[in-house]
């Protein structure tokens, strides 16, 4: 399959790349097997020897799949709910109870993951790391809707043998344990008939938080992860009443219960962070885990926003995550404006405050900005999220997995204004098709939306309706 198009990817920080007339050769197994101008010598002779050629027209583009690094399957049933609570409340009150519920009936757990199924490719999530329930069979029909709709999809059986709700838990470390191994053995007897290229289903262990789980079953998840070689993800120092918590059951804070459980790993995920020092972050980075960034949840939960710039400084591996349900919004676009937001506002604390401070220089006070733009989002959203997931996608390279989703711009006939077309009136384009700009592409950042995604390739397959 080749594809004659503009591209845009965001293989680093801050750096965008638009490659203008391009095209990019997918082979039988989705790896892109060739990506040069359409006038080398190479595109051309391609050209004229394969029939099957996309063209996408001028003023569109083709971009890397968003990477969504932390979403509660189960709580897709009620996305946008109760969030004036605190986090502790609101897990007793909601979560709890609605992933209860899809456990125990599997009809409404089948309608509820396709329709999360549905909803992430219409975002243009090619690959999620989910939790899901603590029911095993719950997690397998998660798994069968991820696989059966194509996308990527890591996903965890929540482990937790503590609980508010006393219906909602596993009753001892051991049994936890063994369900915990079952889920993985039976996920991984779902990919092992496939194509190894077809293997996008994975489990993941998933202790929920340190207030859910018992240092026994914490360290069983360690000791299973060691023995397996299986993915980790969880939740760290997400919020004021949690970290209360931890400190005045345990005397000692989140990173340290993870740590020495060995929990946290090269393949661990951590979703938020807001509450982690300096020194912590550091220490994620030494250990090579990686971090959710979950803002909107965050807004919401969390009090305080994750160090994000002091983070990216240390070298720790930063993805973006919706958390939906604690976010109320599954599009990774809504995610990355709320990035920008967040970060935008810490450093305008930031400033003031040091306009107010007489600045010790032996303290050797940070004064660098601690915001992040657009283009470090979309890094965040693509090749961060990929790289944090040890993926080599999220950018167009030879060799690579073809992760990619087609955006329309404006095409005057079938998105009109008001139907998907940005009005590009403003920037005085006059709605005619022209080359593509940065600026289209930030404007696209700030104000698109679903209607401008026309499809979805993962590993090279078409994924969802095309229009
Ligand atoms: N911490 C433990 N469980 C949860 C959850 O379901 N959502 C959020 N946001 N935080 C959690
Ligand atoms: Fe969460």
């Amino acid at each position: 399959m080749l594809i004659r198009a503009d591209f845009v990817h965001f293989p680093q920080l801050k750096n965008v790349e638009i490659l203008h007339d391009h095209v990019l050769a997918v082979d039988e197994t989705g790896y892109i097997s060739h990506f040069s101008p359409a006038s080398s010598e190479e595109s051309q002779t391609l050209l004229s020897q394969d029939a099957d050629v996309t063209v996408i027209p001028r003023g569109s583009f083709v971009l890397p799949t968003f990477c969504d690094l932390h979403l509660h399957a189960p709580q897709f049933l009620y996305q946008g709910t109760g969030l004036h609570l605190p986090l502790m409340e609101w897990l007793s009150g909601y979560a709890f109870k609605a992933e209860e519920r899809l456990d125990a009936d599997p009809e409404l757990a089948k309608r509820v993951y396709e329709r999360l199924a549905e909803n992430l490719v219409a975002n243009g999530t090619g690959a999620v790391l989910l939790f899901g329930t603590i029911g095993v069979d719950t997690n397998i029909i998660l798994a069968k809707a991820m696989q059966d709709v194509g996308i990527r999809a890591f996903v965890g059986k929540v482990s937790m043998d503590i609980s508010s709700r006393p219906t909602y838990k596993e009753h001892t470390a051991s049994a936890a344990l063994a369900t915990a191994e079952a889920f993985v053995d039976r996920a991984n007897a779902l990919r092992a008939p496939l194509e190894p290229h077809r293997r996008l289903v994975e489990p993941v262990l998933t202790p929920r938080f340190v207030p859910a789980c018992s240092d026994a079953l914490l360290n069983g998840l360690g000791e299973l992860a060691t023995r397996t070689g299986a993915r980790i993800q969880s939740h760290l120092a997400e919020a004021r009443d949690e970290v209360d918590l931890v400190k005045a059951d345990r005397g000692v804070d989140d990173f340290e219960v993870f740590d020495r459980s060995k929990l946290l790993t090269p393949l661990t995920i951590q979703a938020h962070c807001t509450f982690s020092s300096k020194e912590d972050l550091a220490g994620l980075a030494a250990r090579g885990t990686a971090i959710a960034h979950c803002p909107l949840s965050n807004a919401y939960f969390s009090a305080k926003p994750l160090p994000l710039r002091e983070a990216l400084d240390r070298n720790v591996r930063v993805g973006l995550g919706t958390d939906v349900a604690g976010g109320y919004s599954i599009d990774i676009m809504v995610a990355m404006r709320w990035a920008v937001g967040v970060s935008r506002m810490r450093e305008g604390g930031r400033s003031e405050a040091l306009k107010h401070e007489v600045q010790d220089s032996t303290k050797g006070a940070d004064t660098r900005s601690v915001d992040i733009d657009w283009r470090e989002a979309m890094f965040l959203a693509t090749r961060g999220g990929a790289a944090a997931l040890g993926l080599s996608s999220g950018a167009f390279v030879v060799g690579t997995p073809f992760d990619a989703q087609r955006i329309y711009l404006f095409d005057p006939e079938s998105l009109p204004r008001g139907a998907g077309a940005l009005d590009f009136f403003d920037l005085g384009l006059g709605g005619e098709a022209q080359d593509l700009s940065t600026e289209m592409i930030e404007k696209w950042w700030c104000l698109g939306d679903e209607r401008n995604r026309t499809g979805m390739w993962v590993q090279g397959h078409k994924v969802g309706p095309w229009r």
